[in-house]
């Protein structure tokens, strides 16, 4: 389904607008999956090429959005959520638990929607799935150009814990920090 939403209406209204009980993030079957892979088609396109460039966008989408990736990644213990506006699937997250800490290996937002707090909202009850399950710090990977995710994940009180250029193949690398957030107990006190 897609969200008749457009940035010139939403850009600019507060999460609280669209009603706390209008936002969920729920976690995802197989059957979501396609979904999930449609979402990160339109966000990549969007949001990536200034980023990485188009070659790279292509190259990622193909190693780790298409559906055999996903499912073996679910499978593999991934636990993959869609963020829904009311009936409409906006965005997505998905984090896998790890001896240390958790990781945070995908979180992604309509681009029409950034920029009114539903982001930190998706990074929030992403963090509470990952204290829920019994993880007090969660990590993740950021690209050291994505200025917007950076300071959203530093607003949601991650910090930058180092830097990282990994290989990915077909000549391409990550050129990453590693952003952590600590002490996420603290959320089931709420
Ligand atoms: C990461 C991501 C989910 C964060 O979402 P976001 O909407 O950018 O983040 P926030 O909800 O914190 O909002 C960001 C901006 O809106 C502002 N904002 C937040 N709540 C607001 C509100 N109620 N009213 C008005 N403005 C608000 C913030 O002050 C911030 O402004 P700034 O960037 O000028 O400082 C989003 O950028 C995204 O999906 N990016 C593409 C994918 C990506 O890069 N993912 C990370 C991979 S590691």
């Amino acid at each position: 389904m897609t969200p008749p939403f457009a940035a010139s209406t939403t850009a600019s209204l507060p999460a609280s607008a669209f009603g706390v009980a209008g936002i969920e993030l729920v976690p995802a079957a197989d059957v979501d999956l396609a979904t999930i892979a449609a979402l990160a088609e339109r966000i990549w396109w969007q949001v990536y090429p200034p980023i990485i460039g188009a070659a790279q966008v292509h190259y990622m989408l193909g190693r780790g959005y298409a559906l055999p990736s996903l499912r073996s990644a679910r499978e593999a213990g991934t636990r993959f959520s869609l963020l829904y506006l009311g009936p409409y699937p906006a965005g997505f997250s998905a984090w896998q638990g790890g001896v240390d800490a958790a990781f945070i290996d995908k979180l992604y937002l309509l681009p029409a929607l950034h920029g009114c707090g539903l982001g930190r909202w998706l990074i929030e009850a992403t963090c509470r799935q990952i204290a829920i399950a019994g993880h007090d710090v969660a990590r993740l990977r950021v690209n050291r150009h994505n200025r917007a995710a950076i300071r959203a994940y530093g607003r949601a009180g991650f910090s930058i814990i180092a830097s990282d250029c990994l290989p990915i193949g077909g000549g391409y690398v990550m050129d990453d920090y590693i952003m952590e957030r600590t002490a996420l107990n603290a959320l089931l006190l709420d």
